[in-house]
């Protein structure tokens, strides 16, 4: 993967920066964004230094300390929106209980109801770009919260990991069952292929994914976020499903959604009672960010499917 193209002043600094052999950091703290894309494009790069990082980009640059700074300085914006957005309080009692009633009690837009029963051809290929940019890594957000876990909740973690991974099976990664689908819908299926495509809120999902995952001290957060995701698949995966056999699109995408369908049924139990639960066990005082984290889950998707929605109405 290449950097993105630049969406504003501080993106086209940093990439500039990132790429050159001879880099000048000096600017690099000094350049306000432009606007949220432009702040959010440019952390997404940074984040991705610490994935597989681009083809233009030395590998060294992943710990070069005004990249850090940088990174440090957006996510600390990033993180007072999500927690401005977020409600004075988190309901209270037992937590399994009071999550999957919060969760359940959340009503936002559903875009895999549209795609069931109203999408088009080509607007459901557009999800799927959309798509992408998390699904061709899904999962691993979450894996850099394995080392800083306790015992019973890294075991937890593995254990649905695993299935994620393909449970040992190359071919079987939710990630490579993703990109097999993209490919025989006629899509590009390498990693972040369509990233200069995605709107704002699409960065921002993937954004928080990492923010979260790749800050210990928000790892209450990771996992919330990680129960509500898990908890909110089932269901809109079989929509999704219906929605892609309706269309008659190829039935590898369709099998992807077939098996979070029955996966993420079993997941979603495991990540609120055992991976959250025993979390919380120790650490009683992680339960209000793991809540910030489902809000922030269910917010963002919010946000996301009503942007694609107003964009298919008009
Ligand atoms: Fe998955
Ligand atoms: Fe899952």
């Amino acid at each position: 993967m290449l950097t993105p193209k630049g969406r504003g002043s501080l993106s086209e600094t940093a990439f500039q920066a990132m790429r050159s052999t001879s880099p000048d950091y000096s600017p690099l703290l000094s350049t306000p964004a432009d606007d949220a894309e432009d702040l959010h494009v440019t952390l997404w790069a940074l984040h991705e230094l610490h994935y597989r990082g681009f083809e233009d980009v030395d590998d060294d640059r992943e710990w070069q300390p005004e990249l850090i700074a940088l990174r440090r300085s957006l996510e600390a914006t990033f993180e007072r929106t999500l927690r401005d957005r977020a409600p004075d309080a988190w309901p209270e009692g037992d937590f399994a209980d009071a999550f999957f009633a919060y969760v359940a009690s959340h009503d936002g837009a559903s875009l895999a109801a549209q795609v069931q029963r109203h999408t088009t051809h080509e607007q459901t290929l557009e999800l799927l770009r959309m798509r992408s940019i998390y699904h061709l890594k899904e999962s691993d957000p979450s894996a850099w919260l394995v080392p800083r876990l306790p015992d019973r909740t890294k075991a937890a973690l593995m254990e649905l990991q695993f299935d994620e991974y393909g449970g040992g099976d190359p071919t079987r990664l939710h990630a490579t069952l993703f990109a097999r689908g993209m490919d025989d819908c006629g899509l590009r299926d390498e990693y972040g292929a369509y990233i200069d495509d995605v709107p704002l809120e699409v960065l921002e999902e993937n954004n928080a994914m990492s923010l979260f995952g790749l800050n210990r001290r928000l790892r209450g957060a990771s996992l919330g976020h990680l129960a509500a995701f898990e908890a909110t698949s089932s269901i809109p995966s079989r929509r999704m499903a219906q929605g892609l056999r309706r269309l008659g699109l190829p039935d590898s995408m369709a099998e992807y959604y077939d098996e979070h369908v029955a996966a993420d049924a079993v997941h979603e139990q495991l990540a609120v009672r055992t991976i959250c639960g025993s979390l919380l066990d120790e650490e009683p005082a992680l339960r209000d960010d793991m809540f910030l984290g489902a809000f922030t889950c269910l917010d963002l998707e919010d946000r996301f499917a009503r942007r694609m929605l107003e964009g298919w109405a008009a």
